[in-house]
This record gives C-alpha cells, sequence and structure tokens, in this order.
C-alpha cells in the first residue's frame, strides 16, 4: 500500500492590536516587570479589546490566512477542528461558526478540549482522519481568548496569558513527509491544579459562582509548573528514542510557550541548543491553544523542506504530548 501521510501545505495567525505590556498590569496588580520577566520570560501579551469579538472571530482571520498561505479555496476543505478552552459559545461549536464565515461548504467540524496541548490534539486528529484516506484536507486552529477567563486582580494568573489565534491547512500526501509520528497522554486531574470552576454542568452560571470569582482560571502554578516541566521534557525525549532521533537531527523544537524556564528545560533535556529552539512567549504570553501555530508563523521563512521538527506541549487536563513531523513547504 502507497504511503499516505498528512502535510501542513499553510501557516496563518490573527493577533489582536491592543499590546499590554507588565508595566500596564503593574499597575492593576501587586506586580513587577522584573519579576514577570525573571520568571515566565514574558514582556507583553496581545488582548483583544473590542467585547463584540471572541474567539471565532480570531479563528476566522487565522483561518483565512492558512488558505491563503496554502493558496486553496475554503471549499476545498473537509475537516475544521478548532481547538480552544474560550469558545464562543459552550455550544455551537466554535468551529461551526468559522465554517460558516470562510465559506466552507462541504466542510464538517468540531472543536476540541485539551487546554495548551488543544493544537497538538488537533493537529494529530486530522492528520489521523487524513491518513485513512476519508478526508484529504483539514484546518487545525488553535485560538483562545484566554482575557475572557483571566482575573485581572489576580497576580498569580492574569500576567501569564495573551490571545491569540493560530491555524494550518493540512493536506494528504504520499511522501515521506508531514506528521511522522506523534505520542499523548492524558491524566485526569481530579485535583484541580488547573481549571475554571464554573460555567459547566456542575455549576452552571449564578449569582454564587460569579460574586466567588469561578468563572475565571484558577491554578496550583507551582505544581502546574512542576507537572509541565516533567511531562513536555519527558515526552519530547520520548518522540525523539521512538524514532532514532539525535540532537543534530532535529532542525527545531516548536515548544508550547508557557514559561521561558519549562522550555529551556526541555531543550536541555533533549540535547538542544537555544538556537533550535522557536521562543516567542515574550511577544505574545501564554495564548493556550494558539502557541505553536503562532510560533510556526513566526519562523516559516526559516523553515526548509525536510527539517526535522518536534512539536512539543504540556496543558490542563492534564495533557500533553508531543508530535513528529517532517516540514514540506
Ligand atoms: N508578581 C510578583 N510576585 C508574585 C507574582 C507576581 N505576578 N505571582 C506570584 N508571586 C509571588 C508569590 O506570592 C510567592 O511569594 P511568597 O514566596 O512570598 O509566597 C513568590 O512570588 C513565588 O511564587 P511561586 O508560585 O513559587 O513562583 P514561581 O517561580 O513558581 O512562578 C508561575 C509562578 C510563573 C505561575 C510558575 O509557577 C508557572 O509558570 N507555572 C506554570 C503555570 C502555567 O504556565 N500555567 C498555564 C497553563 S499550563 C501550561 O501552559 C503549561
Amino acid at each position: 500500500m502507497a504511503l499516505k501521510r498528512s502535510k501542513i501545505t499553510g501557516v496563518g495567525k490573527y493577533l489582536p492590536d491592543y499590546v499590554m505590556t507588565n508595566e500596564e498590569l503593574e499597575k492593576h496588580v501587586d506586580t513587577n516587570d522584573e519579576w514577570i520577566r525573571s520568571r515566565t520570560g514574558i514582556a507583553e501579551r496581545r488582548i483583544l479589546k473590542d467585547p463584540d469579538k471572541a474567539t471565532s472571530f480570531m479563528a476566522t482571520n487565522a483561518a483565512e490566512d492558512a488558505l491563503k498561505d496554502a493558496d486553496i479555496d475554503a471549499e476545498e476543505i473537509d475537516l475544521i477542528i478548532v481547538a480552544t478552552v474560550t469558545p464562543d459559545y459552550l455550544f455551537p461549536a466554535t468551529a461551526a461558526l468559522v465554517q460558516k464565515r470562510i465559506g466552507a461548504k462541504k466542510a464538517f467540524g468540531f472543536d476540541l478540549s485539551a487546554a495548551c496541548s488543544g493544537f497538538l490534539f488537533a493537529l494529530s486528529t486530522a492528520g489521523s482522519m487524513i491518513e485513512s484516506g476519508r478526508i484529504k484536507k483539514a484546518l487545525v486552529i488553535g485560538a483562545d481568548k484566554m482575557s475572557s477567563i483571566m482575573d485581572f486582580t489576580d497576580r498569580t494568573t492574569c500576567i501569564l496569558f495573551g490571545d491569540g489565534a493560530g491555524a494550518v491547512v493540512l493536506e494528504e500526501t504520499d511522501e515521506d513527509e508531514g506528521i511522522v509520528d506523534f505520542v499523548q497522554y492524558t491524566d485526569g486531574d481530579e485535583n484541580c491544579t488547573l481549571y475554571q470552576p464554573a460555567g459547566g454542568s456542575l455549576n452552571p452560571a449564578t449569582e454564587e459562582t460569579v460574586k466567588n470569582k469561578m468563572h475565571y482560571i484558577r491554578q496550583d502554578g507551582r505544581t502546574v509548573f512542576k507537572k509541565a516541566t516533567e511531562g513536555m521534557a519527558d515526552v519530547s525525549l520520548e518522540i525523539m528514542k521512538k524514532n532514532n532521533l539525535s540532537p543534530d537531527d532535529v532542525a527545531w523544537l516548536v515548544p508550547h510557550q508557557a514559561n521561558l524556564r519549562i522550555i529551556n528545560a526541555t531543550a536541555r533535556r533533549m540535547g538542544l541548543s537555544e538556537d533550535k529552539v522557536m521562543i516567542n512567549i515574550n511577544k505574545y504570553g501564554n495564548t493556550t491553544a494558539a502557541t505553536i501555530p503562532l510560533c510556526l508563523y513566526d519562523w516559516k521563512d526559516k523553515l526548509n523542506k525536510g527539517d526535522k521538527i518536534i512539536l512539543s506541549a504540556f496543558g490542563g487536563g492534564l495533557t500533553w504530548g508531543a508530535i513528529y513531523l517532517k516540514w514540506s513547504k
């Protein structure tokens, strides 16, 4: 049987214009630029200020940008997956709103909730459907309006996140390129180390849930930091070993951008030098499902056909994983 793989043929992004600096956050909470930079690597992040615009708006813009880059029409798309934890509505899916707006008439779509690992899980899902031969072209979008669930009076979380969207077009190929392998994990977080307590069916919105700030992100930062550092480093090394990749073989690490210290620890464990690691957390903060496609976008002019790339993420769920792909554009 002929080899069937899926390859990225277009990359797009959307970032809101408004830049929120660390200095601006100093006005809201007891923090400072030096603390934020040294503990996280973040200098500024983008915030979607317009109250009438949400995740689907950013996802649609990123999708259109990716379609243009791939030079294909929306009507050719079979599948749309939007990875997000900040959908416009609990239902309908953000993917349905995107489908309508871009005019992807024959596509089906759904949202995928795997927090910061969402884009990876969505990419491997769409890739597997293409490899099965059932579909040919997919749009995979990571988009989050994190400012909609951030408590700007909580200094332990509000400094970390930003808004943004990234998208890729995935198409079938019979060459030895594109997604080669993935390793992914979930470990149900019964202790709720990272979650949004209300808004779901357990704690629907009430006066009480609003008063108790239960619609905002809550996390045990130290625990998440420790687990993320171990998880991302372990899974990145695992996929290298599984595919007999030495540090010299790997052209790029595309890590989820949660904390510069987590990224550096992962790169060290993989034996990679700094110049092989995509880092833009300084400009955008943690945009949750959007960090990895935003890196691919920012680095796309530096990528060469055949480059061996490891994508790696850890997030709420808990979820984590890595994808090995050969760049194909
Ligand atoms: N400004 C100033 N001081 C602060 C701030 C702040 N914004 N936030 C916390 N502090 C204080 C704490 O109160 C604490 O003070 P204390 O020692 O008097 O108690 C001190 O700084 C150290 O706090 P720690 O929580 O130990 O700081 P740490 O070095 O762990 O950094 C951080 C905190 C940045 C949240 C880190 O734990 C982290 O990045 N965790 C991962 C969280 C994450 O990225 N989650 C996102 C989703 S999951 C993912 O994407 C991987």
